[in-house]
């Protein structure tokens, strides 16, 4: 044995329980309460919660976008994420202009590997330059990269797909039973907003969020849920943020469409009022923040399960400065905020201490579920015999206020800066690696691994 957690109460999905916890080459060797060190290293974590480590299957780690690329690398990325208690991420391969899907998918590995920290999949953004290699998309699936992320929106940056296009991207992926994520908002409404607020002079970071309106969302996925029933795809809506979104998703699981979603921490506890302060830019993300009721729908649907199936971060923050581009021009703001270090701690803290949620379902969103999703089962998502020993300790007594100093992520701001959060990760281990110790990486830069993922087509 190498290692040997005492007097853990684990939390996993589905039941809690008291244990030692014996960790051999990186896998969870015996889970016993009787399990003695035998000279491997020991952690106590009497009074303590011992859960899954978090799966935060939504990045963006050095992606990208307008003329700089999102602050954190692989490294800082992933670092920061290990301080939250992920253990793995899965990023968006984007390809640059030109560039194959293979190609896009052997550069994104040689630059995660050799610098991540946490183990690693990844997705696939299809663009329209990746049209004309839709037959590529088997390829990429054999790979073990099963899921394709299309986008309704995003047209000036070449991302957004027109629907007959979005139609044979998903007949592809439904062939190779994969899984279709969509960046589902609505290029009509936001376009058209957008232009009229220009045209009277309404430019600041406020605007952002007046241009892409709940209505933008649900539109968009009344659409591609149609679409995918049709194409007979899995779909996956990331970043969902709105009641009337989530009312579409609902409706269409109603009308048989294999339909699922993840939502982010800052949509949980963040509103649209964040952008009429000074800083306002620093809120800006697409689709952008809401009304305290859609806060509430979204823990709701957390709650019951099913329709909000995980919480990713959507981590793809710019420092002040990229973010200052956009003073006078909210459509200039680089569009993304820091998250994968906070899902856990929020969900915590605002989650299961406030009761929106129970602790259950704080592991399944951010670890049973999109490993079930996401084809990592048996190996992450959970705390068992054999899996690997992904796990974080949290301490439910430990105050942390979410500053610019605490957190991990290369910006110089925190969007959470008047959030503390009570009940915070302390020790993380991933693969029987301890790599963070009381708010600090303690691990080895690389010595995380690339996922493999197994197609699931939705089926689980
Ligand atoms: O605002 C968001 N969601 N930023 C992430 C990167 C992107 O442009 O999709
Ligand atoms: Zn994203």
């Amino acid at each position: 044995m190498d290692l040997l957690v005492k007097n853990a109460k684990i939390v996993i999905a589905s039941e809690t329980f008291e244990s030692n916890i014996g960790v051999e080459d990186g896998k969870i060797s015996s889970l016993s309460p009787s399990l003695s060190a035998q000279g491997a290293k020991e952690i106590d974590a009497r009074g303590m919660i011992v859960v899954p480590g978090g799966i935060d299957a939504h990045t963006h780690m050095e992606l990208p976008v307008l003329t700089t690329s999102s602050a954190d690398d692989f490294y800082s990325g992933t670092v920061a994420a290990a301080c939250g208690g992920i253990t793995t991420i899965i990023d968006f391969v984007d390809s640059k202009p030109g560039q194959t899907m293979l190609d896009a998918l052997g550069d994104y590995r040689g630059r995660a590997d050799g610098k991540v920290v946490t183990d690693y999949g990844l997705h696939m953004m299809f663009k329209g330059q990746n049209l004309p290699e839709i037959d590529q998309i088997p390829n990429i699936v054999k790979r073990g990269v099963p899921s394709f992320k299309v986008y309704t929106a995003y047209k000036k940056r070449g991302l957004m797909l027109e629907d007959p296009d979005i139609s044979r991207v998903m007949k592809k992926v439904a062939a190779a039973a994969g899984l279709v994520a969509v960046h589902a908002e609505s290029e009509t409404i936001i376009e058209s907003l957008i232009q009229q607020n220009l045209a009277a002079g309404n430019t600041g970071a406020v605007y952002h969020a007046r241009s892409r309106p709940a209505e933008a969302e649900a539109e968009a996925i009344a659409r591609v849920t149609r679409l995918a029933k049709e194409a007979g795809a899995a779909l996956y809506i990331v970043h969902l943020s709105s009641r009337a979104g989530k009312r579409e998703v609902e409706e269409a699981r109603t009308r048989g469409t294999r339909v699922f979603a993840e939502t982010c921490p800052h949509y949980l506890v963040l509103t649209d009022k964040a952008l009429e302060r000074q800083d306002g830019r620093h809120f800006v993300m697409s689709p952008a923040l809401k009304k305290p009721e859609d806060c509430e729908a979204l823990w709701e649907g957390l709650r019951e399960g099913g329709v909000i199936e995980t919480v990713g971060s959507d981590h793809c923050p710019f420092t002040s400065a990229e973010k200052d581009w956009g003073k006078d021009d909210f459509t200039k703001i680089p569009n993304g905020v820091p998250g994968t270090e906070v899902i856990i701690p929020i969900l915590y803290s605002e989650g299961v201490r406030k009761g929106r949620i129970t602790v259950f379902d704080m592991v399944r969103v951010t670890s049973e579920a999109p490993a079930r999703r996401f084809g990592l089962t048996p190996s992450k998502g959970s705390i068992a015999l054999g899996a690997d020993a992904d796990f974080v300790i949290i301490d439910p007594t430990k105050q942390v206020r979410l500053t610019a100093d605490v957190l991990h992520t290369k910006i110089d701001y925190s969007i959470y800066d008047g959030l503390t959060t009570q009940g915070y990760p302390v020790l993380t281990v991933r693969r029987g690696e301890v790599i963070m110790e009381d708010g600090e990486f303690v691990g080895k830069k690389g010595r995380g691994r690339f996922i493999p993922r197994k197609t699931v087509d939705g089926q689980n």
